[in-house]
Order: C-alpha cells, then structure tokens, then sequence
C-alpha cells in the first residue's frame, strides 16, 4: 500500500542518512518528489549532482539521460541509480550517434574542416542535454557544447562565437525557438531530416545555413497548440501565458513568454497574488504549482492530462526497492558510462557550465 510505501522509503532514507542523494525532476510525480533531496531542472539536478561529493550513492528519480549526466559529472565511486531503467526519453531516441555521425560526414564533405579567416569553424555541434552520453561526447570530441533549456541562448552565442553556423539536436522547438528570439531568420535555419539522404536538404540551403536543426521533438510539448491559447485568452481575460521552449514555434510566439521549468516556477513565484496562469509543460509540474501557489489560478494549457510517460514510469515502490537493496549494501540499477564516452562527454558539459554567465 501507499502507507507502507511511504514507511519503507522514510526508513531507508533515515539509515542511509548522506551516503545516498535523491534527486526527482520537476516532472517527476508527487509521490516521489515528496522523497527528492533535491527538485529541479536538468540543468540544476546536474549542477547539483556534481556537488555531492559524500554521497555514495545517487538515486536519480528522472529519465535516462539525466542518469547518465549525473554519472558523467560524479566522482568513480559513486554510483548513479535509475529506479526504473525503462525510464527513457523519446526525444533523446530520435538523436543516435551514427545518424549524426552521417551528417557530420556530409556537413564536413560541403564546409571542411578548416577554420576561415576570423579564426571560425565551419560547423559547431550543439547537443540539448535531453541526448544519450555518445551525442555528448560526440560533441565534446568535436569542439562542441551541451546546453539546457534554462541555459540554450548563452549556448547559442558561445558556439556562434566560435564558428559559422551550428547543427542543434535533437531538438528542432528548442533550437529554433532560441535562435529566433537572438534574431537568427527562419531561413537561414533548415531542418535536417536524418531519415532522407542528405538530410533532404539542398546544397544552397545548407550554405545559407547558420543553424540546421535536426528532426527532433519532445512528444509532450509538441501537443500545444495556438487554439488552445486562444481558448485561455477568450475564458480568462488578463491570462499570463508561458509555455516551455520544447513546444512549436507558433505556440512560443502565440505565448506572453517561454522559458525553461525553472523559468516558469520563478515567474509564477514573482507574480502578484491573483494572477491567472495558463502554462504549456509537463501536467505533473503545473498540478504542482498549482497546489504550491493557492493565491494563483493555474492550470495546463491543455485539458487533456498530458504526463510525460516515461517520467512516470518512475513509481515509488521502484524507488523503495532501489533503496532498500543499498540498505543491504547492493547496489541495483546503476548507470555507467564508459569511461572513453564520459571523458568526451564531459568536456562539453564542462563547457556549458563554464558558458552559463
Ligand atoms: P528542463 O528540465 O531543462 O526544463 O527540460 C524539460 C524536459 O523536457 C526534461 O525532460
Ligand atoms: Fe523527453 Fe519530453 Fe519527457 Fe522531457 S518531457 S523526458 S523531453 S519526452
């Protein structure tokens, strides 16, 4: 039951004390959350994996990648636990290393790889963290970067900086979104479509290129739509409307504001009392916000319950057994990554920790 649920994690946590860490991302279930150490964003759950240097272990209650960052970013005597290992990323999936390594092949066929008279590369690879550890050593192995939702136009200027244009994946809304609001033109940024030879694209759209996206999308956020803020609008007068950068274009430009998780509970948390939220992410967080910010009225964008399925597939009672098996000194469910991949990975991590102002 619940109630026994609740006992065996609380105990379980009490013996362990600071030899285990978990952390639970904001879309994380309630259920779960109520047991997290420490909740947040991608980026703050990496950030704060690589601060704990006393806990043995790190349970990490999310999705694969964020497992595999938290293993990339810790010392070799830690390990790293996802509860349920099914817990994957549909985004993450629609990036593998040999599509991009194909692509990678064909950009440096057309551009090369020597750098112009400024000193700027032909091509920079950004990976959203939401990808396996290969893309991100794939990245770090070749002068590229990592970035987040909260930390993607920082990123972005870092890698126009160094180069000529950037191929962002997996994510299309992400890379799209934050290049539009710097001023980037739509037309300088075509879509790769890693199922197509080529890409799909001409010769003369890559040269115009100055960020070529990649056919990826989160599976969630993709389902907001304009209607849907509209239908806000026209119910709510004076509704604030904030989506997650992941969402179409249409639906960022048709919003008040875009911004990572973390962005839209620091937004509803600055509001005045009374306000009217209308917000386009993951059910479990706006549910939450909603319950934490009783002087607000907030609520999804869509009506329809919306979870993101593999974040749910972390139920407690996988995370009471992870814990209890550590109780009995084993260890089950632990993320490695090889270390060659690690290494290369953790480059562009450490990039886009250096980057983030
Ligand atoms: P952030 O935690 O970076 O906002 O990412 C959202 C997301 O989709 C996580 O899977
Ligand atoms: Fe992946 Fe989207 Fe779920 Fe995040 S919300 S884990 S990007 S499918």
């Amino acid at each position: 039951s619940g109630e026994e649920l609740s006992s065996w994690i609380a105990s379980a946590k009490a013996s362990l004390g600071s030899r285990v860490a978990v952390m639970g991302h904001f879309y994380q279930r309630d259920e779960v959350v109520q047991y997290a150490d420490f909740v947040g964003d991608s980026f703050q759950l990496a950030r704060a994996a690589r601060e704990l240097p006393d806990a043995e272990a790190i349970v990490f209650c999310g999705v694969h990648f964020m497992a595999e960052t938290a293993d990339i970013l810790t010392g070799p005597s830690q390990a790293v636990i996802l509860p349920n290992l099914a817990a994957g990323c549909s985004m993450a999936d629609m990036a593998d290393i040999d599509s991009v390594e194909e692509c990678w092949a064909e950009l440096e066929a057309r551009f090369g790889t020597s750098p112009d008279e400024s000193g700027r590369v032909p091509v920079t690879p950004v990976t959203y963290m939401n990808s396996s550890a290969a893309l991100k050593a794939f990245c770090g192995e070749h002068g590229g970067i990592v970035c987040t939702s909260s930390n993607a136009s920082t990123v972005l200027e870092w890698a126009f900086e160094r180069g000529q244009r950037v191929l962002f994946f997996p994510d299309q809304h992400l890379g799209r979104n934050t290049a539009k609001a710097m001023g980037v033109p739509l037309s300088t940024m075509p879509l790769w479509n890693p199922a197509k030879a080529g890409g799909g694209l001409s010769g003369e759209a890559l040269d115009a290129s100055r960020v070529i996206l990649w056919n990826g999308f989160c599976s969630v956020h993709k389902r907001f739509t304009v209607s849907q803020i509209s239908a806000a609008r026209a119910a709510h007068p004076g509704v604030r409307v904030i989506v997650h950068p992941e969402c179409p274009m249409e639906v960022v430009d048709a919003a008040d504001s875009a911004g990572s998780t973390d962005y839209i509970v620091k937004a509803i948390a600055a509001a005045p009392a009374g306000s009217v939220f209308a917000i386009g992410t993951e059910i479990n967080l706006v549910q939450r916000l909603a319950a934490d910010y009783p002087q607000h009225e907030i609520f999804c964008l869509d009506s329809v319950v919306c979870p993101c399925s593999t974040m749910y597939r972390i139920h407690p009672a996988y995370l009471a057994w992870v814990l209890e098996e550590l109780v009995a000194g084993r260890v089950v469910n632990q993320i490695s990554v090889p270390s060659r991949v690690a290494a290369g990975a953790r480059v562009a991590l450490e990039r886009m920790l250096a980057a983030r102002p």
